[in-house]
C-alpha cells in the first residue's frame, strides 16, 4: 500500500508543478500518529508582477499566513507528506484527491470537471465571506451594492475570523471521528447561542454549506424581535429548511441536542449557559468567545495576598476577574472530558472581546492535577464560578469516576 501512497503523492506533485492548469491546493486532516505543521494549508497560483507564483496559505486554527514562491522555489513532495491525510488537486480541467486512512493506505479520486483558476493576487480574494453574498445584504453587514458598510466592517471580520476557526476545526474532528460525516439526511447541528441578528450564524450556514458540508443550523435568541427578522431573512433567502430561529432563554431551550455549539459575545453569564448546555447536550465541539464578564467581579471581596496589589486597581481587578473566569471556564471543560485551548480568534483592533474558548469532547479523564488546581484556585479565590452552579451534577459525577 505505501508504493500506492508514494505514488499518488508523486502525482499530485506533478499535478501541482503544472501550475499554469492549477486551481487550488488544499491540505488539511491528520494522519495517525503525525503531527502537521498547521491545521490546514491551501495553495493557488497567483500572478505577481506578471509572473506566476504559487500562493502558500497556511492557518494554524487561529490566524491564516500568506507567503509566495516561484513554483520551483516550492518543495511540494515536502508538504504533501509533511502528516496531511487529505490531499486535493484541483486543475481547470478537474480534481484529484487522496484520502489517507488509519492504515496509511491511499484512497485516490479523480473527478472531471470545468474549475475556475483566479490569478489576481488581491487579499480580499482570500475573503471566505463575498461582501456581495445576498445573505450580508439582508443581514446589513453590506450595503445594496454588496459593499461592507464601515459601521459593520469590525462584525463583518468577527464572523470570518471566527470561521476561519470553525471550519478545519469541524473538518478535522470529522476526519478523526469525533463528528459524524455529515450527510444531506444527517447533517451536523450547529445551534448558534445568543445569535442576536445572527451574522454568524447566516455565515455559518452559508460558509459550511458552500464547502458541501451539510448543516443544519439553530440560532437561539431571547429576543422574540430578533427572531422574527432572522426567519424573515432566511424565508428571502430560501434557507429556511437547514437553518431555524427560536425565541428562547438558553437555559430553557427546547433543543435537546447539537453536534456544535457556537457563541459570539453571549452576554456575561449567558456564556456560562451556552457552555453548559452545549455540555448537557453532548455537543462535540464549543466555539465561545466571551463577552462581558461581572459574575466573579462581583465575588471578588477577600483578596488571597499578595494578589490584593493587583485587584486594588478597578481596572486591573477587571482584568484579572475576567481571566479568571475564563480559566475556569477552560479547565471546568476539561475535567468533562474536552481538549480545550484559548485563542485570539481575531486582532484586538476588530474587537477588545477576542478571546475563543475552543474545546473538543475526546472524553478523556482528566488528570488529578488538573482537578486539585482547580480546586485549589476557586478555594484560593473563594469564588463559584456560574458555570460550577449550572454544570455541578456533571462535575461531581466526573471527580467520582
Ligand atoms: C452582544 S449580542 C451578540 C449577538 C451576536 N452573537 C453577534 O455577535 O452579533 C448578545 C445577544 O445575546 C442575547 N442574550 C443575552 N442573554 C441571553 C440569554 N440568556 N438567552 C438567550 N439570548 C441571550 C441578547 O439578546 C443579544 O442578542
Amino acid at each position: 500500500m505505501a508504493t500506492v501512497l508514494d505514488e499518488a503523492i508523486t502525482q499530485a506533485v506533478s499535478l501541482i508543478s503544472d501550475a499554469h492548469n492549477l486551481v487550488r491546493v488544499v491540505l488539511s486532516g491528520r494522519r495517525r500518529n503525525m503531527q502537521t505543521p498547521f491545521e490546514r494549508i491551501d495553495i493557488r497560483p497567483v500572478l505577481i508582477k506578471e509572473l506566476l507564483h504559487l500562493q502558500v496559505i497556511e492557518n494554524d486554527g487561529r490566524q491564516s499566513t500568506a507567503k509566495n514562491f516561484l513554483p520551483a522555489q516550492l518543495d511540494t513532495h515536502t508538504l504533501l507528506t509533511s502528516g496531511f491525510s487529505n490531499i486535493l488537486v484541483e486543475q481547470i480541467t478537474g480534481s484529484f484527491s487522496i484520502r489517507i486512512s488509519k492504515k496509511g493506505e491511499a484512497l485516490v479520486t479523480r473527478t472531471k470537471g470545468n474549475n475556475e483558476q483566479v490569478l489576481t493576487h488581491d487579499r480580499n480574494k482570500n475573503r471566505l465571506l463575498n461582501p456581495a453574498d445576498p445573505f450580508l445584504i439582508e443581514v446589513g453587514i453590506s450595503d445594496s451594492k454588496g459593499v461592507i458598510k464601515p459601521s459593520k466592517s469590525d462584525k463583518y471580520m468577527q464572523v470570518e475570523e471566527f470561521l476561519r476557526i470553525l471550519a478545519p476545526t469541524l473538518t478535522n474532528a470529522i476526519d478523526a471521528g469525533q463528528l459524524h460525516k455529515p450527510t444531506q439526511s444527517n447533517p451536523l447541528v450547529i445551534t448558534d447561542l445568543g445569535c442576536g441578528h445572527a451574522y454568524l450564524t447566516f455565515g455559518a450556514h452559508q460558509y459550511l454549506q458552500e464547502q458541501n458540508i451539510p448543516v443544519s443550523v439553530i440560532g437561539i435568541d431571547i429576543r422574540a424581535k430578533s427572531r422574527d427578522r432572522n426567519i424573515g431573512i432566511a424565508k428571502k433567502l430560501g434557507i429556511e429548511k437547514s437553518i431555524e430561529f427560536r425565541a428562547q432563554e438558553i437555559s430553557e431551550t427546547t433543543i435537546s441536542k447539537s453536534d456544535v455549539a457556537i457563541a459570539l459575545h453571549a452576554c456575561d453569564t449567558a456564556t456560562d449557559d451556552a457552555i453548559a448546555w452545549a455540555v448537557q447536550s453532548d455537543a462535540k465541539l464549543l466555539f465561545i468567545a466571551p463577552c462581558c464578564h461581572h459574575d466573579l467581579q462581583s465575588q471578588l471581596s477577600d483578596i488571597p495576598e499578595p494578589w490584593a496589589m493587583l485587584t486594588k486597581h478597578g481596572l486591573m481587578k477587571e482584568r484579572i476577574s475576567d481571566l479568571l473566569t475564563d480559566a475556569l471556564r477552560a479547565q471546568i471543560l476539561r475535567l468533562l472530558g474536552y481538549r480545550v485551548d484559548v485563542i485570539e480568534f481575531i486582532g484586538g483592533e476588530h474587537t477588545p472581546r477576542n478571546m475563543m474558548i475552543r474545546a473538543v469532547k475526546t472524553g478523556a479523564k482528566p488528570d488529578a492535577q488538573d482537578r486539585k488546581r482547580y480546586e485549589e484556585m476557586i478555594a484560593m479565590w473563594k469564588v463559584k464560578p456560574a458555570l460550577a452552579e449550572r454544570l455541578e451534577k456533571e462535575l461531581v459525577s466526573s471527580a467520582s469516576a
